[in-house]
């Protein structure tokens, strides 16, 4: 994080490709991607099924290695680190949200948080737990340190999830459908959540959505087609989840108002704690 202003490109990817081999078939997933993320940016990657989208944010996520093509992050060309440094890297500027959560059942919200911070020497057990507990606060889930995954509504779950990928600080979150699996009014509170992380910490996102409603929430939208970018583009007219969740609790309380729905200014909605789930 340090170091890094607004503008500064933190992702420059350049003609990359990635190639499975599928038995005697090879799979041609990306054919040639280039397009630069700047700090600061919340991209939606969108486009159908089989376009891509998660090869893409593997390789992003250096969870895998590129076919071809180059990926720079942060300025450092990611092919030339070792597998040590590319571990470092994912557990420290990158954070990763998946559509299925993926926490460990049987262990509470806090000890899913602290468990990517097992791996940083140096830490204590009560500072673990501290900036597990912050992480937690951040995502409005304050009070709900001690439950476990089974106790939490699907909301609250990715909650935990963004927060286990915020806990070691990183530059950089990615997340794959993360309101895949949810319901349209949480999926507005979850897209809350990324506006806040973006625009209060100038945490870079970009995260993968196939629902056109749910691009609208990012500054830009790139959509891939069969491997390639089909279109990359800001968005224009873009939606405020807080201002959105206002309405709809308005509209439950008076069904006759209707008057200002999403599309107000994100800065005036900061000042808001996020609701409860
Ligand atoms: N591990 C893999 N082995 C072989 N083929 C794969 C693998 N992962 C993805 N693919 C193929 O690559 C293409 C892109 O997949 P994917 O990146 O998952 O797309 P999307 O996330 O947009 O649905 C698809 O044709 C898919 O079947
Ligand atoms: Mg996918």
């Amino acid at each position: 994080m340090a170091g890094s202003s607004a503008s500064d490109p933190l992702v420059v990817v350049d003609e990359l490709t990635k190639t499975y081999a599928l038995g005697e078939v090879a799979v041609r997933a990306l054919r040639g991607i280039s397009l630069t993320v700047t700090t600061g940016e919340l991209v939606a990657l969108t486009g159908p099924s089989g376009s891509g989208k998660s090869t893409f944010m593997h390789l992003l996520g250096c969870l895998d290695r590129p076919t071809g093509g180059t990926y720079r992050l942060g300025g450092r060309d990611v092919a030339r680190l070792s597998k040590r440094e590319l571990a470092r890297i994912r557990n420290r500027e990158i954070g990763f949200v998946f559509q299925g959560f993926n926490l460990l059942p049987r262990t509470t919200a806090l000890e899913n948080v602290e468990l990517p911070l097992l791996y940083r020497a140096g830490l204590s057990g009560a500072r673990r737990r501290t900036m597990a507990r912050e992480a937690l606060e951040a995502v409005g889930l304050a009070d709900r340190l001690g439950h476990h995954p089974g106790q939490l509504s699907g909301g609250q779950q990715q909650r935990v999830a963004i927060a286990r990928a915020l806990v070691t600080g990183p530059r950089l979150l990615l997340a794959d459908e993360p309101t895949g699996n949810l319901d349209s009014r949480t999926s507005i509170e979850v897209m809350g959540i990324f506006q806040r992380l973006n625009v209060e910490r100038g945490l870079t996102i970009v995260l993968v959505t196939h629902e056109h409603d749910i691009a609208e929430y990012a500054t830009r939208v790139v959509s891939f087609l069969d491997g390639r970018v089909r279109f990359d583009r800001p968005v224009g007219r873009r939606r405020t989840a807080a201002v959105e969740l206002e309405n709809l609790a308005g509209e439950e309380a008076d069904p006759g108002d209707r008057a200002t729905r999403g599309h107000a200014p994100i800065s005036a909605t900061l000042s808001r704690p996020i609701t409860g789930v």
